[in-house]
């Protein structure tokens, strides 16, 4: 593999998996739950399902989001923080983060370029003025808009059948990039799960760090199987070398 020097990284809920937040499908363990086993999707993960049961949903987000502030980042959101900061400091370089991950394990670490595709669960989205606000506290209670004050604050998650964020940034930063590098993700959701066809129609190489084989495993040129843990750390060494 050549020298990148634009550099796109897509990373998924393994990536989160060693700092204690599950997975959505479960990896075959018979100890391990994904979220999607315990819960089904159209009920809390879809508009629809808001719309029958505002409660059930809220009090899922907010535990979720009470949950993600006890955890911690990982060795593997170290590294990628440390390549951010040292990748993004030469002026013919660029590195991109986009995340599936709703956590704020990228920042807390200290990434600066992160694109949260699927939202954040520490921010709120106002269903009347559409503004996004910081959030840490609970919804049930149906808090007022920070910026309207009207009471229609939803957790800011995309939700099946919604539009991800920063679609045309992604799309331009796979277009300018020379490297794709898929973490921790099962390629089971689009459009996130089509970024590694994307980037092979444009030329882009292709490198998946996962514990198993994704579902488009077949696409990358190459695939390093484990714990993001350890191979994110590797990896990142490998390329600031
Ligand atoms: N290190 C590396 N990879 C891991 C680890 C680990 N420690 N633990 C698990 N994995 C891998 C699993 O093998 C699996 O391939 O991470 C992947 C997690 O897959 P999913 O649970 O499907 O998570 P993700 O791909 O992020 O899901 C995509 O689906 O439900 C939606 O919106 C949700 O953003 C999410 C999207």
């Amino acid at each position: 593999m050549h020298k990148p020097q634009n550099i796109v990284i897509l990373t998924g809920a393994g990536i989160s998996a060693e700092s204690g937040i599950d997975t959505f499908r479960s990896d075959g363990r018979p100890e391990k739950q994904g979220t999607w086993e315990q819960h089904r999707i159209e009920d809390v993960a879809t508009p629809e399902g808001f719309a029958r049961d505002p409660d059930l949903v809220l009090n899922f987000y907010d535990m979720r989001r009470a949950d993600v502030q006890t955890k911690q980042p990982n060795a593997a959101h170290h590294a990628l923080a440390r390549l951010d900061r040292e990748w993004n400091a030469r002026a013919d370089r660029a590195l991109l983060i986009v995340t599936q991950n709703v956590d704020d394990l990228h920042e807390r670490a200290g990434a600066q370029c992160v694109h949260h595709m699927h939202g954040e669960l520490l921010s709120a989205l106002c269903s009347a003025c559409l503004e996004r606000s910081p959030w840490t506290g609970p919804m049930i209670g149906r808090p007022a808009c920070p910026q309207c004050g009207e009471t229609a604050l939803r957790p800011d998650v995309v939700w099946f059948g919604e539009m991800p964020y920063d679609m045309e940034s992604i799309y331009g930063a796979l277009r300018g990039a020379d490297l794709f590098v898929s973490i921790g993700t099962s390629g089971a959701v689009y459009p996130a799960a089509g970024f590694v066809q994307d980037a092979r129609s444009m030329g882009v190489q292709t490198l998946e760090l996962n514990l198993e084989r994704s579902e488009g495993s077949g696409w990358f040129d190459e695939t390093r199987l484990g714990a993001a843990s350890v191979l994110v750390p590797e990896w990142v060494d490998e390329i600031l070398a």
